[in-house]
C-alpha cells in the first residue's frame, strides 16, 4: 500500500474532514493539516487529561496566556501583557467576532486577491461590501500593488478596513518590513481598520 492510501486508511472513521472531501487520486493539499505525527509530549498530556474523565465547562486555564505571551517573548521580542490575551475558538469566528464588532453596518473591506476564501465570504455573509485589489506576480513572486490599492481607497470612501493575511494564503508570501510599512501607512492616510489573520506566522524563516 502507498504511503497516501495508508494515511487514507488510518484516517478512515475519524470524521477528517481533508481525507473524506477527496476522492482516492487526488491528493489533499487543499487546507494546512500537517499530517505529522504529533510529538509524544502532546499525546501524553492528552491522555492524561482524558484519564481525568471530567468533560465539563472549564475556564481558561492561565497558564495558557502566559505561554502565549512567553512565545511571543521568544519569538518576536514583544512584550504581551497575559492579562490582555484573549482566547477564542478558531481564527474564523474570531474573525467573525472582530467584522461583526468593529465594521459599521454600511461600510466596506478591502482585501488582495487570491486569498483564503473564508475571509472573503464571512465579510459577504455579514452584510459588507468587499473590494479586491489583485496581488501582481512576476518571476513566481507576488506583490501588493499599491497604485491599484490607493487608487480603489480613494475612489471608494466607504471602504473602512483592510484585510491582511501575513502569512499570504494561497500566494506563499511573507510581507516585508517595508510592505507592511506602506500597507500601515495607506490604513493611517485612509483611516483604515486592519483586520490581520496571521495564522501562518509560525512557520515563517528569517528571508523566507
Ligand atoms: C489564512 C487562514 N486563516 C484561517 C484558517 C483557519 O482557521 P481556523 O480553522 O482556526 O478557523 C486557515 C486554515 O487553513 C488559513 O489558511
Amino acid at each position: 500500500m502507498d504511503k497516501i492510501a495508508k494515511i487514507r486508511e488510518a484516517r478512515t472513521g475519524l470524521a477528517a474532514e481533508k481525507w473524506i472531501a477527496e476522492d482516492d487520486k487526488s491528493l489533499p493539499f487543499w487546507v494546512a493539516d500537517m499530517d505529522f505525527k504529533s510529538p509524544a509530549f502532546i499525546e501524553e498530556a492528552l491522555t492524561e487529561r482524558a484519564a481525568a474523565n471530567y468533560y465539563g465547562y472549564t475556564e481558561i486555564n492561565p497558564a495558557v496566556k502566559q505561554g502565549i505571551a512567553d512565545w511571543f517573548k521568544l519569538r518576536h521580542d514583544l512584550e504581551v501583557n497575559p492579562a490582555d490575551v484573549f482566547v477564542a475558538n478558531g481564527v474564523k469566528r474570531s474573525y467573525a467576532a472582530i467584522v461583526g464588532r468593529f465594521m459599521e453596518p454600511e461600510s466596506a473591506a478591502i482585501l488582495m486577491t487570491p486569498l483564503y476564501p473564508p475571509l472573503t465570504k464571512i465579510i459577504k455573509d455579514l452584510g459588507h461590501d468587499v473590494f479586491e485589489s489583485q496581488l501582481t506576480c512576476a518571476n513566481d513572486r507576488y506583490e501588493i500593488d499599491f497604485a491599484n490599492l490607493e487608487e480603489q481607497l480613494k475612489t471608494h470612501g466607504e471602504i473602512s478596513t483592510l484585510i491582511l493575511c501575513n502569512p499570504h494564503n494561497p500566494v506563499g508570501r511573507a510581507w516585508t518590513v517595508d510592505e507592511l510599512t506602506k500597507v500601515a501607512q495607506l490604513a493611517k492616510k485612509y483611516n483604515l481598520l486592519v483586520i490581520a489573520d496571521e495564522i501562518g506566522r509560525a512557520s515563517c524563516r528569517e528571508r523566507v
